[in-house]
Parts: C-alpha cells; sequence; structure tokens
C-alpha cells in the first residue's frame, strides 16, 4: 500500500507523522519503507542523514533515472532508519529534479515515482509505503499522488487549517477524476491537539460534519495530542515509541497505527497492543 502523506502546509505534521506512524507499523510487524519527497529534507534530517546524501543514493535517482546511468545498483538508494523502517532519502539536490519535471516535454513527467517504486518492487517487499510530500502543489506532490493508493492528511484542529482542508480535497478530486482512479483517503487526522480548548473541540465537530462517519468517513477517530515529548524524539533522532513507549503521546501513535490498518485491512498483520 502507498500511502501519500498530504497537507499544503507547513507544519501540519507531515513529516512527525510520517517518522512517529512508521515506527508504529513497524514496531507492529509491519514492512514499512518511507520516501522523502521534500527537497528541504526533514525527515532526512531526523534520520541522520542530513541535506547532502548523494544524489545517486536518494529519491532524485527514482525520478530522474536518465541522470544516473552507472550508479551502480539501484538498491543503493534505501537506506535503513534507527526507527525500523527502510527510507528512500530526499536531498537538497530533489530541488534540481522538481524543476526538471515542470519542465514541459519531460516524458511521464507525473508517473516518475510511481515506476521509480515499481522498479524497487516496492509492492513485493513492503507492506506500507510512506511518502512525505512537500508542503505546496508541486510536481513532486503530483508525482506522490499518482504513485499513492491513498492518502493521509494531518492536520492541526484550528480554523485555517481546517479552511485549508477545502482546497485539498479538491485537489484530490481532481487527482482521481484525470489521473489516478484509484486514490482515496486512508484517514484525516488531527495532530497537535489539545482537548482542552474549547476551540479544538468545535473544530473536532465541524471536521466530523464535513468528513466525519456521515459524509465519506475519511476522518479518524483518533488523534494525536500535541506534546514536547515528540520534539524531544525529534532531536533524539528516534520516534516517540522508542523514546519513551508509555507516553500517551506513543499511545495515540500506537492507536492510530491500529485504526489506519484496520482501515487497509493490514491488521491481520499487525500485531498492535494498545
Ligand atoms: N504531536 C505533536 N506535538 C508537538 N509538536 C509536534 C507534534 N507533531 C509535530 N510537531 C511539531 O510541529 C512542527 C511541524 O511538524 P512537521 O512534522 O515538520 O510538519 P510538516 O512536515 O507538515 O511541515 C515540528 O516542529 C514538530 O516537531
Ligand atoms: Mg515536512
Amino acid at each position: 500500500m502507498i500511502v501519500a502523506v498530504l497537507n499544503r502546509k507547513g507544519g501540519a505534521g507531515k513529516t512527525s507523522l510520517t517518522k512517529d506512524l512508521g515506527f508504529a507499523f513497524a514496531d507492529g510487524g509491519l514492512r514499512v519503507l518511507q520516501v522523502g519527497l521534500d527537497p528541504q529534507s526533514s525527515l532526512e534530517v531526523l534520520a541522520g542523514l542530513g541535506f547532502d546524501t548523494p544524489p545517486d543514493r536518494t529519491v532524485s535517482r527514482l525520478l530522474m533515472p536518465e541522470e544516473f546511468g552507472d550508479a551502480g545498483p539501484l538498491e543503493r538508494v534505501v537506506h535503513e532508519t534507527e526507527w525500523g523502517t527502510s527510507l528512500v532519502p530526499a536531498s537538497k539536490a530533489l530541488a534540481t529534479a522538481e524543476r526538471a519535471l515542470g519542465e514541459a516535454g519531460r516524458g511521464g513527467s507525473a508517473q516518475r515515482l510511481r515506476r521509480g517504486l515499481q522498479r524497487l518492487s516496492t509492492a513485493e517487499r513492503f507492506d506500507v509505503v510512506l511518502v512525505d510530500c512537500p508542503p505546496g502543489m508541486t510536481p513532486l506532490t503530483m508525482n506522490a499522488l499518482i504513485a499513492a493508493e491513498s492518502v493521509l492528511v494531518p492536520t492541526q484542529l484550528d480554523f485555517l487549517s481546517v479552511a485549508g482542508l477545502a482546497v485539498l480535497t479538491e485537489t484530490v478530486e481532481e487527482v482521481r477524476e484525470y489521473d489516478n482512479p484509484k486514490l482515496g483517503y486512508l484517514g484525516i487526522v488531527g495532530t497537535q491537539v489539545d482537548e482542552r480548548t474549547r476551540h479544538a473541540r468545535e473544530i473536532r465537530a465541524q471536521l466530523e460534519q464535513l468528513f466525519g462517519a456521515d459524509a465519506g468517513g475519511a476522518l479518524c477517530r483518533t488523534t494525536i495530542r500535541h506534546s514536547t515529548k515528540v520534539r524531544d524524539a525529534h532531536a533524539a533522532g528516534l520516534a516517540v515509541g522508542q523514546l519513551e513507549p508509555a507516553h500517551p503521546v506513543s499511545g495515540d501513535y500506537r492507536e492510530l497505527a491500529q485504526e489506519l490498518a484496520e482501515r487497509a485491512a493490514l491488521d491481520a498483520r499487525l500485531g498492535v497492543a494498545t
């Protein structure tokens, strides 16, 4: 299953969700591949790779194979993380690939990630592929939406974030209509949530109306609470579930992994105890 972790807004929690949900899936016994698609390379910094991984060992090679003639086995793009997943990283150099993908006449420019993942045989090797999308709507994002079977949308529970979701869902509808008919929602998940505030509860109710059980059901029951532990784990280069497994926010990620696995019918293979 290939999942695009998507939100146009920066700071929505895409990279954190990719890392910590990835760990929760892997910890539950699933084979997880993470793919960095943001030239800002936040996920790669968290993974200890930094911004400057040689391009032939990054996602650039999946997107632009013609630029990497004899760069050795393709397998070199796959790295292992401290949190138990495999990672095809982004790097600064991905900005160059992004520009090239935007040029007119670049063959199959939106299909390139899909083809690259096929060449790596990810469908056979991994149960879940999580693609950490960049903010905005760029040729890289389009590549993710065409490679993916589903989108997972982290969102903060505030007014502007929810307003932004309307634009995002239009984009998903368009891609489904014209480019990728099988694209669906794995889920919309509230992150950095402070349930104690009235505003968060009101927004939650609004989201229920827009995306709840009576409106397509994309909204996840589980939310990820706001916790400084998430940042501590970033600084330690670990998943929060490794740094402090008993912390409530680690439980949130486990619960979300369980909920999403059930939705995607991966549950038979996920031995997560919540
Ligand atoms: N559950 C959380 N609690 C507290 N801070 C969080 C949580 N999730 C994410 N953050 C913080 O929010 C910021 C933005 O998150 P990030 O995952 O980088 O978003 P994006 O990838 O969408 O830009 C980061 O500083 C991150 O540490
Ligand atoms: Mg990010």
